[in-house]
């Protein structure tokens, strides 16, 4: 047995090294149009990305990356839950700081500080280290594993820092003063662990006024940023913390492109060693929409098989982000042209978010329009060489999603065992149990398929007898359930403080840190008094699971929730 396994652990080793990201900026807008805010790590975003939702971050997995990478982020937010369902899904997050405070923020911004950004990236940085970048032990989330300071600092900071004379100079003061902002909030958090690493991603412009490299796309902004790293006075900066040794021991160098494969070897790889040789550097986007105009001719799947080997017979060249999960409608034009999935028809779920509610719809494969029979999600998932997507299901009811009840149960029940196991599971788990034998969960799934003319109320009874395949534990408690969103979950509080008269809504400080711990508190003492059928007595409209010790829900809540020591009863 052991001899079977061991090899299949080094190839994933030796595979882990590689980069495989999806670049995520799911604008949930079907025409062109604005959004309050772009920040999608936050709880509020949780209908796309999280498992009651379109669960887009397990949809990443199947397509094999193992890195998701973000642009927006409202430090006001916690990213906690983002980060926990990330690491859940074994994908690593590359975090970004928003534009906000380089160039919104008014008064204040960086552009209007002479490009000294050391404030206002502490600033913003502190509290994202205050919500949810770090665990209670005051380390880093294990899912973190980079932090973009700025995305295309040369094209924005100034717009002309690749064009006109002194741009470079500005430029590099605003991302050294950054890093150095960055370094202070750290300090002030006293932060224990390993760090993670820090880049800027630059474009692919050209930097003709760059005093080194100045004919080479992003080289010559990162020759430059060197310099500053190593001298940041004589770029007008003085920084508190010792830049250039953090920049030895923890920066990582990055860019985004949509030139193709063959290009960047020529123009960039051949070229980065001799100058950075001790630094790594990723593509923080990659996707070019041009190849079917080159000559020869080159598949997206082949220009991707290209980059990938590039990346893995590299030292330096850790991999690539692809660009981008979602089509950009809210741009429009050829911005379109990037996206893996559209949007369809099949609503998920609706999602407040910052005052206004947002249809998510479901994922829709976008063609590749240079490779004949491939849709995107194909080509990326050989590319990434992922285990794939159940296509077929995109844009109908999911398992995960519909309620347990004998709705949801026709709904999945009409999509085969497969898919019914799925849903058995869920059932399993809510009535306090787990499931010992998947083979065996699915033979029973198969019994109640459409055909087998049996209904959800024949489901639970037969699962209620406790069948070998499951374990029931004595210990079970009615809890938050982790897989919904904070918002949901608060709504069910306020409604269940609302509308029980003698029930006590008073919870100790411990326990109301966030909604999940409050919820774990009340709705296990509420189920406690008045509580009979998990299924039934322990909903409060999906916020909440009647959940085993030994699950992740049970696990999370064991601090705050009391357990309900009485055998289980189930009435449908
Ligand atoms: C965060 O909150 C502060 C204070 O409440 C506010 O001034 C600031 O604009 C908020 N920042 C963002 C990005 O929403
Ligand atoms: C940064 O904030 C400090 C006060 O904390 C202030 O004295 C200083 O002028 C600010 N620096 C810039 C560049 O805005
Ligand atoms: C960091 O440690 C210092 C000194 O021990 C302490 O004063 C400060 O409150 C700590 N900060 C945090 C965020 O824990
Ligand atoms: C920063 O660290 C480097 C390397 O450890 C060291 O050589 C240098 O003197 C330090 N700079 C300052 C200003 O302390
Ligand atoms: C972090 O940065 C250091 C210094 O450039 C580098 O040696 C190390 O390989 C980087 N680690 C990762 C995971 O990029
Ligand atoms: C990377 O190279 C190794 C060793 O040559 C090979 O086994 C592996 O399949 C390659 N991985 C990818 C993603 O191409």
């Amino acid at each position: 047995m052991l001899r079977a396994v061991l090899p299949l652990l080094c190839l994933h080793l030796v595979g882990a090294r590689l980069m495989k990201a999806i670049s995520y900026g799911p604008v949930p807008l079907k025409a062109a149009g604005r959004i309050p805010q772009d920040d999608w790590m936050v709880e509020a975003a949780k209908p796309m990305w999280g498992p009651r939702g379109r669960d887009d971050l397990h949809v990443m997995k199947q397509l094999g990356a193992n890195t998701v990478r973000l642009y927006g982020n409202n430090p006001n937010q916690s990213h906690e839950g983002f980060l926990d369902e990330a690491h859940r899904q074994e994908l690593k997050v590359v975090a970004g700081m928003s534009d906000f405070r380089y160039i919104q923020m008014d008064p204040g911004r960086c552009i209007e500080t002479d490009y000294d950004c050391f404030n206002q990236s502490r600033d913003s940085y502190a509290l994202n280290l205050k919500t949810g970048f770090l665990t209670e032990y005051q380390e880093y989330h294990p899912a973190l594993a980079y932090f973009i300071l700025i995305n295309e600092p040369d094209l924005k900071m100034p717009s002309t820092s690749t064009t006109v004379a002194g741009g470079p100079e500005q430029m590099a003061r605003a991302v050294v003063s950054a890093f150095d902002g960055l370094l202070e909030a750290e300090k002030m958090a006293n932060i224990t662990g390993d760090l993670i690493n820090i880049t800027a991603t630059f474009s692919y412009a050209v930097c003709i006024v760059c005093e080194e490299l100045s004919y080479l796309p992003a080289l010559g902004q990162m020759a430059t940023l060197v310099d500053a790293m190593m001298n940041p006075e004589s770029y007008g900066y003085e920084p508190r913390n010792n830049v250039t040794e953090a920049f030895w021991s923890r920066w990582t160098h990055s860019f985004n492109t949509n030139n193709p494969a063959r290009d960047l070897k020529a123009q960039f790889f051949d070229r980065y060693p001799e100058h950075f040789p001790s630094t790594p550097v990723f593509v923080a986007e990659y996707h070019s929409v041009i190849l079917q105009y080159l000559t020869p001719v080159v598949t997206l799947q082949e220009d991707l098989a290209e980059v990938i080997d590039m990346a893995n017979t590299s030292d330096l060249f850790l991999g690539i982000s692809f660009f981008q999960y979602q089509v950009a409608y809210w741009k429009g034009g050829t911005e379109m042209d990037f996206g893996i999935f559209g949007l369809g028809n099949f609503l998920i779920a609706e999602m407040p978010y910052y005052g206004h509610t947002y249809d998510i719809w479901c994922l829709e494969p976008q063609v590749s329009h240079n490779t004949p029979g491939s849709t995107m999600p194909q080509v990326l998932t050989e590319a990434y060489d992922g285990p794939g997507l159940e296509y077929e299901y995109l844009c109908q009811p999911s398992p995960n999603v519909v309620p347990l009840s004998q709705d949801g149960f026709a709904a999945i029940a009409a999509q085969g065992a497969g898919r019914l196991g799925v849903f058995a599971r869920r059932v399993v788990e809510h009535l306090g149990g787990m499931v010992v034998s998947t083979t065996e969960l699915e033979a029973f799934a198969a019994q109640y398929v459409t055909d087998s003319g049996r209904t959800f109320a024949e489901m639970v009874s037969a699962i209620a007898q406790k069948p070998p395949w499951t374990s029931f534990s004595a210990q079970a408690a009615c809890v938050s359930d982790r897989a919904a969103d904070a918002g949901q979950v608060g709504a069910a509080i306020a409604w269940l403080c609302g509308h029980t008269p003698g029930f006590s809504c008073d919870v100790p400080d411990d326990c109301s840190q966030d909604a999940f711990s409050t919820g774990d508190w009340l709705f296990s003492r509420w189920y406690l008094r008045n509580g009979h059928d998990p299924l039934q007595d322990c909903s409060f409209g999906g916020a909440a699971i009647f959940a085993s010790p030994d699950t992740p829900a049970g696990r999370a809540a064991a601090a705050c929730a009391v357990v309900v020591p009485r055998r289980l009863e189930v009435m449908v």
